[in-house]
C-alpha cells in the first residue's frame, strides 16, 4: 500500500511559494542591475531596482512566516542537528548522490514521519535559511538605507563592501536553487517532490 506523509502544511507551502517567486525575481533583477546603469540586460535598470526593492521586502516579511512557523509548530524539529556522526552522515548521503544512486544502492536515510530531510539536505536548508538568507536580508536592508552603513572599513567604502557581500550571497542562493531543483527531482519520479510541495503530501 502507498504510504503518504503530510510533510508541508498550508503555511509552509504559502511561505515556500512566495519565497520561490520572490527569490527568482530577485535573482533576475539582481543580475540585471549588475550589468550597469546604462544596460537594459534582462530588465531596464530603473525597473530592476523597483522590482528588486519590492521583492526584497516581500521575501523579508515572508521570511518571518518561516522563522516563526518553525518556532511554534512541529516543523522546527526537522531543523535540529544531532551531534552524533555530524560529518559521517552527510558524507554518506553525498556518496549516495555522487555514486550510489547510479549503481543500485538504497538511499542511506530513507524519509519517514520522523525524518523529512536527509542529513545533507538538512544541513543545506539550515545554512541557507538560518545564515545565508538572514545575511542577505540584513545587507539588503543596509543597501536600502545606506546611511546606516559604516562609512569606511580600512579606508574601503562600507557601502561597497556591503554590496559585494550582498551579491556574493545572492550568487550562493542562485547556486543553491539550481542544486535544490536537481535534488528535488530525485524522487519516485522527477515530478513527485514538486507535486508534494504544492499538495502537502509526500509519497514515501
Ligand atoms: C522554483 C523554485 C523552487 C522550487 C520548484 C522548489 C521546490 C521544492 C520542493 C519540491 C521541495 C520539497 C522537497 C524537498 O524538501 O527537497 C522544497 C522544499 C524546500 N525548499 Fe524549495 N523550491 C524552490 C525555491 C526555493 C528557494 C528559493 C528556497 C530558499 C532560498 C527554498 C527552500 C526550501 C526549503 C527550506 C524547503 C524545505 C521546507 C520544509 O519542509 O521545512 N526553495 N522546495
Amino acid at each position: 500500500m502507498e504510504n503518504k506523509i503530510y510533510y508541508y502544511p498550508v503555511w509552509l507551502r504559502i511561505w515556500h511559494g512566495v519565497n520561490a517567486i520572490g527569490i527568482i525575481l530577485l535573482i533576475i533583477t539582481g543580475v540585471s542591475m549588475n550589468a550597469g546603469v546604462d544596460s537594459s540586460f534582462l530588465v531596464s535598470f530603473d525597473k530592476a531596482i523597483d522590482i528588486h526593492n519590492v521583492a526584497g521586502i516581500v521575501v523579508t516579511i515572508n521570511y518571518l512566516i518561516f522563522f516563526i512557523g518553525n518556532l511554534v509548530t512541529s516543523n522546527g524539529k526537522f531543523y535540529i542537528v544531532k551531534p552524533r556522526a555530524f560529518l559521517k552522515r552527510p558524507m554518506k548521503q553525498a556518496y549516495y548522490y555522487a555514486w550510489g544512486m547510479f549503481h543500485g544502492m538504497k538511499a542511506p536515510y530513507p524519509l519517514s514521519e520522523k525524518r523529512k530531510f536527509n542529513p545533507l539536505q538538512k544541513y543545506t536548508y539550515i545554512a541557507v535559511m538560518y545564515f545565508v538568507l538572514p545575511c542577505v536580508i540584513i545587507s539588503g536592508f543596509g543597501l536600502l538605507f545606506p546611511e546606516i552603513i559604516i562609512e569606511k572599513v580600512y579606508n574601503v567604502s562600507g557601502i561597497f563592501l556591503t554590496a559585494v557581500f550582498h551579491s556574493a550571497l545572492g550568487f550562493i542562493i542562485s547556486i543553491f536553487l539550481i542544486i535544490h531543483l536537481y535534488i528535488a527531482s530525485i524522487g519516485k519520479n522527477p515530478l513527485d517532490n514538486f507535486k508534494s510541495i504544492l499538495t502537502g503530501w509526500h509519497h514515501a
